[in-house]
C-alpha cells in the first residue's frame, strides 16, 4: 500500500522529463516542500526558476510524512538551550513559528486547498519516570517567553501522566500544499521537470554552475541541492554529518468520532497520532517504529506494531494505507541550511530537518531565498552548514562511525550466513557465488532477481530489509528496490545485476 498522500486527483501533471540543454537564474534539484517552496519565493522576486527531480513532485519524503507543521520538536528546547544557549533556543522558537504563518500567508495568497487546519500540539507520557522530563521542558519552554501548557488530560483514547501543548500549531495535505506552490510557480514562468537524475554540479569558469543531468544540462547562476540527502560527497562532507531514521505510519478508519490535536510521545517507541479527512471519512494516522535506515527491521515491530496499538483502541478498525519514510538527521539535532561548502559560492543547501521538515523546509526556503538576494537574515547563524561546533551528540556519532566502519570494511568479508536454499520465497539475503557476495530476492512465485550488493554511493555493503523488500545502505541511507533500481540517495546510481537462472 503507498502513502495516503499520493492518493489524490492531481488533476494535471505538467512536469516532462528535461530533454534539451537549458540556461536559468536559479536551478533546484529536487521537487519536495523545500524546493519548492525557494521556487515559489524566488520566481515570485522575478528569478528565472528551473527544478529537477529524479521522480515527480513531493513523490518522496514530503509525500510520505506525518504532515504536521509545528515549532514543537519533540522535547527539544531544553536540550537547544542547555547545548547552545537561550538566545539560541529562543531564535530557533520564533523562526519555526515564522515559519507556521507563512505557510499559512501561502495558502491564503494562492488560494491552496490544501486542508489546513489549526491544531494543538502535543508531546506527551504514559509513564511516571518521564513526567519530569515533559515538566523541565515545559520550564524551558516558558523562560523563552511562549506561552506552552502542562496538560494531564487530552483527546487521546487512553490516560497520559502529563503532556505539554502549543496552541495554535497545524496541520495540512503536504501534496495538496505543493500542487498549489507548482501551479504558482508555473504561472511565474518557472518550470519544472520530473524522472531528471542529476548526477553531478560542475563549476564554469565565468563563476556560473552547469547542472547535469542523465538528458540535458541546465546552466545557471544560483544552485539549490533540496534533494533529501545532499548528493555531491566533496566539498560538503554531508555523508559524515548526518544519518536516516526509517519510520512508519498507517492511515486507520477507526469506524469511530476521533479526537482533536496532533501528538508524539516523548520516549520510545515512538508513537504519533493525528487525524485526516480522506475521501469523505475521518481517518486516524499513527507513525512510529522508528529505526536507523539499514538496520533489519521486521514487520511485527514496524507496521505491526502500529496496528496492534490502533486495534488496542479500535477493534473493529481497518488499515487503510501503510507507508515508511526516511529522515535525515545530523548529529547536533540541527538542519544544515546555507551554503553547500565554502568552495561553492552561490551553491545552496537544506537538509537534516529531523522528523519536523514541513515547518523547517520554510525556515530554509526563507533563508537561502534571502542568501540568493544578498539580503540579511538573522536567524541563518543557527543553521550555517559550515558550524564546527563540538558534536554533542557523541553516541549517536560514535553508532555512525562504528556502522559505517562495519558496513564499509568489515562486513564484507564477514562470510554470508544463509545459502541460497534457505532464502524463502518473498524474501531476500546475501549469499556468497565463487567467493563473490551476490544479493538474493525470490519473488512470492520464486522468480530470482540478483544485484551485487554494494551501495553505489560510497560502496557500503547493503542490508535486505524484508518489510519493504528493498536493499537498504546502513552508512547514510541509500535505498534501491529488489530489482537494483536506486529509489533514495545520496546514491543516484542503479545496482548492478547478475542474470542467475
Ligand atoms: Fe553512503 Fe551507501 S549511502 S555508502
Amino acid at each position: 500500500m503507498n502513502s495516503l498522500w499520493l492518493d489524490f486527483d492531481k488533476k494535471t501533471d505538467k512536469c516532462l522529463p528535461l530533454s534539451s540543454h537549458l540556461e536559468t537564474d536559479v536551478c533546484i534539484i529536487g521537487s519536495g516542500i523545500f524546493g519548492l517552496t525557494c521556487a515559489y519565493f524566488l520566481s515570485h522576486l522575478g528569478f528565472r526558476v528551473t527544478v529537477l527531480d529524479k521522480s515527480g513532485i513531493g513523490e518522496k519524503t514530503t509525500g510520505h510524512t506525518t504532515a504536521k507543521i509545528t515549532s514543537q520538536h519533540n522535547l527539544f528546547y531544553n536540550y537547544l538551550i542547555h547545548s547552545f544557549g537561550k538566545k539560541f533556543a529562543s531564535d530557533y522558537l520564533q523562526v519555526n513559528e515564522k515559519a507556521i504563518e507563512s505557510i499559512k500567508n501561502i495558502i491564503d495568497t494562492e488560494k491552496i486547498k490544501c486542508d489546513f487546519e489549526y491544531q494543538n500540539s502535543y508531546v506527551y507520557t504514559t509513564k511516571k519516570s518521564e513526567l519530569n522530563a515533559i515538566k523541565k521542558e515545559v520550564s524551558s519552554v516558558e523562560a523563552l517567553g511562549f506561552p506552552c501548557e502542562f496538560v494531564t488530560k487530552t483527546g487521546l483514547p487512553f490516560e497520559i501522566e502529563g503532556a505539554i501543548c502549543f496552541k495554535n500549531q497545524a496541520q495540512f495535505h503536504p501534496l495538496k500544499y505543493l500542487y498549489g506552490l507548482a501551479n504558482s510557480i508555473l504561472s511565474h514562468n518557472g518550470e519544472i521537470y520530473a524522472n531528471t537524475v542529476v548526477t553531478n554540479i560542475e563549476k564554469n569558469m565565468d563563476e556560473t554552475y552547469l547542472v547535469i543531468t542523465n538528458q540535458a544540462t541546465v546552466k545557471s547562476k544560483f544552485v539549490i541541492v533540496a534533494s533529501h540527502y545532499p548528493f555531491i560527497n566533496f566539498p560538503g562532507f554531508y555523508f559524515l554529518k548526518m544519518y536516516q531514521s526509517t519510520s512508519y505510519l498507517i492511515a486507520v478508519d477507526t469506524k469511530k468520532t476521533l479526537f482533536n490535536g496532533m501528538y508524539i510521545n516523548s520516549s520510545s517507541p515512538t508513537f504519533s497520532y493525528r487525524t485526516v479527512r480522506h475521501n469523505g471519512k475521518e481517518l486516524l494516522l499513527i507513525g512510529g517504529g522508528d529505526h536507523k535506515t539499514g538496520q533489519p527491521s521486521c514487520y511485527q515491530d514496524t507496521y505491526g506494531m502500529l496496528e496492534q496499538e490502533a486495534k488496542k483502541f479500535y477493534p473493529n478498525c481497518e488499515v487503510l494505507y501503510r507507508w515508511n519514510t526516511r529522515d535525515c538527521i545530523s548529529l547536533d539535532k540541527l538542519p544544515f541550511i546555507g551554503q553547500y561548502s565554502s568552495v561553492m559560492p552561490n551553491v545552496f543547501v537544506g537538509t537534516g530537518f529531523k522528523k519536523w521538515g514541513m515547518t523547517l523546509s520554510n525556515v530554509a526556503a526563507n533563508i537561502v531565498t534571502d542568501l540568493i538576494c544578498d539580503k540579511d537574515n538573522k536567524y541563518e547563524y543557527l543553521f550555517r552548514p559550515s558550524r564546527l561546533k563540538p558534536i554533542k551528540n557523541r553516541d549517536e556519532m560514535k553508532n555512525v562511525l562504528v556502522q559505517s566502519t562495519n558496513s564499509l570494511v568489515l562486513n564484507k568479508f564477514r562470510p554470508a550466513n544463509m545459502n541460497f536454499d534457505e532464502i524463502a520465497n518473498d524474501s531476500g539475503s546475501i549469499i556468497e557465488i565463487h567467493n563473490e557476495k551476490v544479493g538474493i530476492y525470490k519473488s512470492p512465485t520464486g522468480k530470482v532477481f540478483a544485484v551485487k550488493p554494494v551501495c553505489t554511493h560510497l560502496g557500503c555493503l547493503l542490508s535486505w530489509n524484508d518489510v519493504d523488500k528493498t536493499w537498504d545502505c546502513p552508512c547514510h541511507g541509500s535505498r534501491f528496490d529488489y530489482k537494483g533500481k536506486n529509489l533514495y540517495d545520496p546514491a543516484f546510481k542503479d545496482l548492478d545485476t547478475y542474470n542467475i537462472e
